[in-house]
């Protein structure tokens, strides 16, 4: 596959229609490859995979294994049964928290996240927390929204686990990963990385940074909706017991018992979605035709640039580290950000405006909701200047109202 010089002619949403879009954090845009991939599984090789002797399903059976492998390379997994499709990120942290954490956390023992975890992250280690009567405690930031290095302590002999984004959605603030993981590791916790904020953004290497788990959704990074990725070392997903019950995941049934299928279909009950998984090996293909340095380079450029001309303007308040990347949140002081956005997308900017999924980061930052803006690889420094003369004019409109 081969891209467009100019990338956004690759995605016809964005090219047929006058928008600029810096909402990818909340979805991406898909690229026209990526479409025509999944049309041509529809068209030519849709059946239900696993399930059936004639050439249809077995190209549906083969479609979704060579998915398998090209996701598997694309984030460094040892082996393909490593990896197992999910719905969504939330539905993959949703499987450890279930599988993993109710087997392995005991009374007292902590499960320490960062007060940045998007809700996928968080409730379902409530939950636990609350079955098992363990503690939940939070790495905090501080007022350079950055985990200084004494929150790491948190992390000690009574943790069982440890679930951490890699890039927060709001503030774009990439907590030392290798740092945490090493630290989890040496008191012998596993470490859960929430990787949906930097799929499709930057490389990926799960044995490198020695990840126990690593989810994260196809959606975010030029995928179709409804495919997510877990990755878990295969010692630990082999002891886990299954996540949902049905066809697909069993060996043997019994009238009153069940054995299990072999890694991955142990976690894959009923039938998947093969479609999705073939979109997401698609936007892979994709992603790696433009190479992802080259897309972290030019999203580096974009977050900079975005970056300095939102500082020059007196009025924006910015919740940023100061080597944050992928979304930049902010607001217009005394404007509130739904305002803020909608005046925007009259202008066909689309943001997103509101807590982000993050309501715990954001009562502790004390503040009700920001503006976000997010990049992908369609984005232009045009997009930018677009976005700042608009916020210029609904500041303009807006001030006499301001106390
Ligand atoms: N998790 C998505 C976001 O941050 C929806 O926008």
């Amino acid at each position: 596959m081969k891209h467009k010089e100019n990338i956004i002619e690759d995605f016809p949403l964005l090219s047929k229609n006058n928008i600029v879009y810096l909402d990818t954090a909340a979805t991406s845009q898909k690229p026209k490859y990526v479409i025509d991939e999944v049309k041509k599984y529809y068209n030519k090789s849709n059946a239900n995979p696993h399930r059936g002797v004639y050439s249809i399903s077995e190209s549906a059976t083969k479609e979704y294994a060579q998915a398998r492998h090209i996701v598997a390379e694309f984030i460094g997994a040892q082996y393909d049964e490593e990896i197992i499709f999910t719905k969504n990120a939330t539905e993959a942290l949703n499987l450890v928290a279930y599988s993993y954490g109710l087997d392995n956390v005991s009374k007292n023992n902590k499960i320490v996240l960062t007060v940045m975890e998007h809700h996928s992250n968080l409730v379902p280690w409530q939950k636990v927390a609350k079955n098992k009567c363990s503690i939940l405690e939070y790495m905090y930031i501080n007022n350079k929204y950055e985990i200084p290095n004494q929150e790491l302590d948190k992390i000690d002999s009574s943790t069982k686990i440890v679930a951490v984004t890699m890039v927060s959605n709001v503030l774009g603030t990439m907590p030392n990963i290798k740092q945490i993981i090493k630290k989890a590791h040496s008191v012998g916790a596993v470490v859960i990385i929430d990787g949906t904020q930097a799929a499709g953004h930057m490389s990926i290497n799960v044995q490198n940074i020695d990840a126990d788990f690593f989810v994260f959704s196809g959606h975010k990074m030029y995928a179709p909706l409804g495919i997510g990725v877990l990755y878990g070392k295969k010692n630990l997903l082999e002891k886990m017991k299954p996540f949902v019950m049905g066809g697909d995941m069993i060996e043997y049934v019994y009238e009153q018992d069940t054995t299990f299928a072999p890694l991955p279909n142990k976690f894959e009950a009923g039938t998947q979605n093969v479609a999705g998984a073939v979109g997401l090996a698609a936007a892979i293909k994709y992603i790696q035709s433009i190479g992802i340095n080259n897309i972290q380079d030019k999203e580096h450029k974009l977050y900079s640039f975005a970056l300095a001309e939102l500082k020059k303007l007196p009025y924006i308040e910015l919740y940023c580290p100061s080597n944050g990347t992928g979304v930049i949140s902010f607001n217009i002081k005394g404007i509130h950000p739904h305002d803020v956005a909608s005046f925007l997308a009259n202008d066909n900017i689309c943001v997103r405006s509101g807590n982000h999924c993050a309501q715990p980061l954001l009562r502790y930052l004390k503040l009700d909701s920001t503006c976000r803006i997010s990049f992908g690889i369609y984005n232009t420094i045009e997009d930018i200047k677009k976005l700042i003369q608009s916020i210029k004019l609904i500041y303009e409109k807006f001030k006499k109202f301001i106390g």
